[in-house]
This record gives C-alpha cells, structure tokens and sequence, in this order.
C-alpha cells in the first residue's frame, strides 16, 4: 500500500489558503494511530491531557515530564502527520535558555515542533530563541488555557474592540517572529477572520467560527470521553464513553454469570488425557454454576 508522505512544517505553511487543515489531539500510542491513520495533518500532544487524560480541573499541574512521556508514546504510533509538543505551564515561564532546553526535549522525544501560549513581548523573545535553536514553534492566542486564573476562567477573549486589537497584534507578532501556525482559541469569528486574513502563517481554530485555515479538537471531546466541560464550539462525533462504558458492564455481567470465557473457544486444554491424569491423580474439579 502506498503511505502518504509525511507532513512538514512547509507543508503546513503551504497549506495556507489552498487546503483546509485538520488537527486532533492525541496523548498515547492508540489515539496517535486512530487519528493519523484517519489522515490528520497536524496532531498536537496537548497539555489538555492534564484534564482530559490525567484528570486535573485545568492544565496547569501537567509537568514537562507528562508531556514528554506522552510525546514519546504519540511518536510511535504516528507515520504521516506533523506532531507538535505543547509546552506546559512554567516550562518556557522562567528564562529563555531553560525555555530552549525544554523545546529540545520534546524534539528528542519525537515531536517536529513545540507551541507555546501567549503573544506579548518577552514570549516573542522566546519565541525567536527556540526558532534560533531550528526548531519549529506554533503561536496560541486568544484563549490560553495557562492564564486561567489571570482571566478568570475558560471564557471567549477579544469581545471588544481593544481586546481584540490587542489579540490580533500579539498574532501578528508572532507571525513576524517566524511560527509556522497559530493557534485562534475561544475568539470571535470576526477576529479570527480578520487575523487570518493578515497573517501569512495559518490559522488554526478551536472556538474561532469557520474562516481559519484550519480547525483543532481535542481528541476526548470529538469522541464524547470527556464531559466535566462541554463548550459550544467542541462537536461529538461519537458517544464512544457510553459504548466503553456499555462493554465493560456486559463483559462484567458475563464474568459473573459464569459466560466469560467460554470452555472451549477462549480457553486451553491439556493435549493428552494422560498428562491430565497426571496432573489431577484422583482429583475430582467441581466447576462453578453457571448464572443467568
Ligand atoms: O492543549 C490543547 O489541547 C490545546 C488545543 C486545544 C489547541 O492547546
């Protein structure tokens, strides 16, 4: 069969304007191979894991060395897409150099590239440092989920005119400084429409309205294995919690009732009567009732 040719950051970038780019989180081995073999362009091993896969209320406990744990087990299930390693809360925070030295660990780990939030100043300094190190960087505007508790909560950024404008230079910002992509979460349609119209990187959307260049959702939302948010913008295409859920009781019940596993399809048997004979000698094995 003939793979698909791996996705490059300058594919990506041509991408823009020409063909609409899709993007899934995954976390692990299994969800890398379901979203690259679906055909994904871009899979982001996002800090989102803190909530959707370790159970934190937000992700400002993931560590470097959950993202890194996590990006090695994507890489091997990925063949096509481009994997972005999402730098997590207080790893590109303190100094540039610690912040270079981190977005290396995740190329190490398997990642082509790193995103980082934010758009102000000292970030496009740092920005520009992990490019000097040759590794690709994908900008986060609008609704960063690290700056929870600055504002206030996950809510809709730039509703009004100076909000906006300021969101849409931090974008423009980091397009000058050189990320491959950005990034437009929770925002107005109007402005994601009004920056990716200015930005010479693409866009891609999450709560940002149909005009991005492309679109992102995380893994567990698409496939309904998270409810504890439930924004407007995340569409489930599959109840796939309720059918895991629905396996697990019935092969439960089946455990219980005694038709799990079967005698003879999903078990083993002694090869010869005499090697039975030898084992049991006068023995008698009394099986357990069957319950319907
Ligand atoms: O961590 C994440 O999953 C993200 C996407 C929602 C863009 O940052």
């Amino acid at each position: 069969m003939n793979q698909p040719k791996r996705v490059t950051v300058p594919t990506v970038k041509s991408m823009k304007r020409a063909q609409r780019i899709g993007m899934l989180t995954a976390y692990d081995y299994p969800s890398a191979k379901i979203v690259d073999s679906a055909g994904a362009d871009i899979i982001l091993v996002g800090d989102s894991l803190g909530m959707v896969v370790l159970g934190y209320p937000d992700t400002l406990s993931v560590t470097m060395d959950d993202m890194i744990h996590h990006t090695r087990a994507v890489a091997r299930g990925v063949a096509h897409a481009l994997i972005v390693g999402d730098m997590p809360y207080m790893s590109y925070h303190v100094s540039i150099e610690e912040s270079v030295r981190n977005a290396g660990q995740f190329i190490r780990a398997g990642a082509q590239a790193v995103k980082i939030e934010g758009g102000k100043a000292q970030r496009i300094k740092t920005v520009e440092a992990i490019l000097d190190a040759e590794i690709p960087v994908m900008g986060h505007v609008g609704l960063t989920p690290q700056s929870v508790n600055v504002v206030g909560g996950f809510k809709l950024q730039g509703k009004n005119a100076d909000d906006a404008r300021r969101l849409m230079d931090e974008a423009i910002a980091l397009d000058q400084a050189g990320c491959f992509s950005i990034v437009l979460e929770c925002v107005p349609s109007e402005l994601a429409a009004l920056i990716t119209e200015r930005v010479s990187a693409p866009t891609i959307g999450i709560g940002a309205g149909p005009t991005c260049d492309g679109q992102v959702l995380v893994f567990h939302d698409l496939l309904g294995l998270y409810d504890a948010l439930a924004p407007k913008f995340v569409r489930k295409y599959a109840d796939t919690g309720k059918e895991m859920r629905a396996a697990v009781e019935h092969y439960l019940q089946d455990v219980r009732s005694g038709r799990f596993p079967d005698g003879n399809t999903e078990s083993f048997h002694m090869s010869t009567t005499e090697e039975l004979k030898k084992l049991y000698g006068d023995a008698v094995v009394v099986p357990m009732p069957k319950v319907n």
